[in-house]
């Protein structure tokens, strides 16, 4: 290895816009080999992915690239400085070239009085894959090492993890970097505390196995994991609301008025938990709002999303052993209308043997459902 670069930036998340411009300066500055180090400047927070998980993240990004390479995360420049010092010694004859992105060069022109980075490590800009703060390169202090000219990029792409969090785009983001985000749970919305203080512990343990498994779900069924992750973490969030709270709002909310329905927390927790998290929490995307909606009884025309989250609920590993647990689990491998209605039927089994009327919501699904099978859909 004769030339490479160490490509510090956020990379929160690795889009592919960070891979085109790795590519371009692979090319225009003749490197052989780039590293990737990720940036943790932020504070931690549970949905924030870590040093570990950034690492991870580039990892996975990087799978098919023969020429790039994740490296270890940094928290400050110091730490950044001894990585460098880390490079230059152990592949020693290579010439190292940094490149940086705008917004990580602007922290590094708001340091004061620290010797940073070796003197012959040139800088070069190569603009910011999230387009933020774009068309004003931050100068650097020349003192950090001196900073050379490098390329801009059309800031095309608009890629944020805040359009994660809505589930819009995930096509910016490397597939198997995706599954990691979807896997971990990382990037969530801000509302973990909110979440979990609404509801008792053993809920918030169950909530946990349901968003884990319904990522796994999606990821076998070919389902949206962002979107399966975001519905599964609200589903139960009304579970332990008061119930005539509950009724005012399916009354305001669907206009309401089967008393059947209004006497049943169980019925009203999934169209409830749906109102609140857009509401209160801001989720606008109407198939993850659904997928709450729905989660208890299902509806005739279930789509995809609506079956993992569904599914994901029944089977989850925190759940106490029931009739059916295990033939639901057996045939979530392979079919989710199948273990759907295995898990309905279960349901419908347990309450008439209680000697109560089992929801008509639930028998018009059981119903869709055996039509859906046995048309071979
Ligand atoms: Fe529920
Ligand atoms: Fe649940």
């Amino acid at each position: 290895m004769q030339r490479a670069g160490l490509f510090v930036c956020f990379f929160d998340p690795v889009l592919e816009a960070h891979l085109q411009r790795a590519k371009a300066a692979l090319r225009e500055f003749k490197l052989d080999r780039i590293f990737f180090l990720p940036c943790m400047f932020k504070g931690a927070s549970p949905v924030l992915p870590d040093g570990e998980d950034k690492t991870e993240m580039c990892k996975r990004a990087l799978e098919n690239e023969t020429r790039m390479e994740a490296g270890a995360s940094f928290r400050t420049f110091s730490e950044l400085s001894l990585l460098f010092e880390h490079y230059v010694q152990r592949y020693e004859g290579c010439e190292f070239v940094c490149l940086m992105e705008d917004s990580v060069a602007e922290r590094l022109s708001q340091k004061k009085n620290e010797r940073l980075f070796p003197k012959d490590l040139p800088i070069r800009l190569v603009g910011n894959a999230s387009g933020a703060g774009r068309g004003k390169p931050a100068p650097v202090r020349e003192d950090a090492g001196g900073m050379f000219p490098g390329f801009s990029f059309a800031p095309e792409e608009k890629t944020e993890k805040r359009r994660i969090r809505q589930c819009i785009c995930p096509e910016g983001i490397p597939a198997g970097e995706l599954a990691y985000i979807a896997e971990k749970g990382l990037y969530l919305p801000d509302h973990v505390q909110e979440v979990r203080s609404m509801i008792s512990a053993h809920r918030w343990t169950h909530t946990l196995g349901v968003r884990a498994t319904a990522v796994r779900l999606a990821s076998r069924f070919g389902v949206n994991m962002l979107k399966a992750s975001l519905a599964a973490f609200y589903h139960d969030c009304a579970k332990d609301q008061n119930i005539k709270d509950m009724r005012r709002i399916m009354y305001r909310e669907y206009g309401c008025t089967d008393e059947d329905i209004l006497r049943s927390s169980a019925l009203m927790h999934g169209p409830v938990g749906a109102a609140i998290a857009r509401e209160r929490f801001g989720v606008t995307d109407t198939e993850v709002l659904n997928a709450i909606r729905f989660h208890t009884t299902g509806r005739p025309d279930m789509n995809a999303l609506d079956l993992v989250v569904f599914v994901a609920d029944a089977i989850e590993p925190n759940r106490e052993d029931y009739p059916g647990l295990s033939e639901i689990r057996r045939l979530s491998k392979t079919s989710l209308e199948l273990a759907a209605l295995e898990s309905l039927r279960r349901t419908r089994e347990y309450v008439l043997r209680q000697g109560k009327a089992f929801n008509p919501q639930g028998e018009e699904t059981i119903r869709a459902l055996e039509n859906r099978l046995r048309r071979g859909l």
